[in-house]
């Protein structure tokens, strides 16, 4: 069964197009991340597969039902969490959590157990008013995923978050999902989209460049190995010798071999005893990102 069903999406405002002409499929059970600069209309298409904005053009089914107009069937299956966080005014984060579960039926001990797997157990009195950014932003992923959804939609959810909180995070997202969780995530961050998703779509300008697994994209980029060897160890001319190299360089970490063939070099290199202090450096998915999108600012 697909989770999610998208054809044709589109979404203009006046002039600009911000989502044109989507076209995927998430199965259940996957984890997918969005990537895209800003402005590349990820939260506009997540949106939109939320139920939550209205498209002009093409269709969205989530789980089977159609999203649009909004579908009260739909609202206990799925957890959204929005890029900016609303919270009911005035509530400790107790309350808040507690006053999202009851909309579903989830008690209070269960709520409360959420603060704790989010880290807010000793801010269960604070006023949301006076979380810090990262600790709004953990209650809010909280408040989507209190009524175990079967498929969460999270936007940015680790862009205020300390490097300790982030993986707390990504070890969550992951039970989650190993228990048959459908995950869908925004990020900018590429080693959290490489580490956590099954597959990764790249968006830019409003449409979907790519979407593939991690492995898959950095394959495509066909990028060459670059491999450093210890300083001293090894000349540019012994290394520029070995079969299989293409350029040589030097760095202040050593020489440094450029190459399509990584494992007849690293081959040679442990025949003439030279591996120890070797790095290698293949490409990354940020790569695969710069080389989609460019390198220039958006708006
Ligand atoms: N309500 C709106 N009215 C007019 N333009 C909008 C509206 N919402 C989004 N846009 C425009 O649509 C484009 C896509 O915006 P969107 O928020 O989807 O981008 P994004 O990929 O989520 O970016 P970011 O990484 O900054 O969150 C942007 O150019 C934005 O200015
Ligand atoms: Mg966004």
């Amino acid at each position: 069964m697909t989770a999610i069903h998208v054809l044709g999406l589109t979404k203009r405002y006046d002039e600009l197009t911000a989502v044109d002409d989507v076209t995927l499929d998430v199965g259940v059970g996957e984890f997918v991340g969005v990537l895209g600069p800003n402005g590349a209309g990820k939260t506009t298409l997540l949106e939109m597969i939320e139920g939550l904005r209205r498209p002009d053009a093409g269709t969205v089914e989530v789980l089977g039902e159609a999203v649009w107009p909004r579908n009260p069937r739909l609202q206990p299956r799925i957890g959204v969490q929005l890029q900016a966080s609303s919270f009911f005014e005035r509530l400790t984060a107790r309350e808040q959590i507690r006053t999202f579960a009851s909309l579903y039926g989830v008690g209070a001990a269960t709520a409360d157990g959420w603060l704790e797997r989010v880290g807010l157990g000793d801010k269960a009195d604070t006023r949301v008013e006076a979380l810090s950014g990262g600790q709004a932003q953990r209650l809010s992923i909280a408040c989507a995923l209190v009524h175990d959804p079967e498929l969460v939609f999270l936007d940015e959810p680790t862009a205020a978050l300390d490097p300790q909180a982030r993986r707390n995070l990504w070890d969550l997202l992951s039970s989650i999902n190993d228990s048959g969780r459908t995950v869908v995530l925004t990020t900018h961050y590429m080693d959290e989209a490489e580490i956590l998703c099954d597959r990764v779509a790249v968006m830019d300008h409003g449409r979907i460049l790519q979407f593939d697994t991690p492995a898959a994209l950095v394959r495509g980029l066909d990028a060459p190995t670059r491999i450093t060897v210890a300083p001293g160890a090894l000349t540019a001319a012994q290394a520029g010798a070995i079969a299989g190299v293409g350029e040589v360089g030097e760095g202040p970490d050593g020489v440094v071999l450029v190459t399509r063939e990584p494992a007849a070099v690293l081959g040679a290199l442990a025949a003439g005893q030279h591996l120890d202090g070797v790095t290698v450096q293949t490409g990354t998915l940020e790569d695969v990102f710069l080389a989609l999108t460019g390198r220039e600012y958006r708006a």
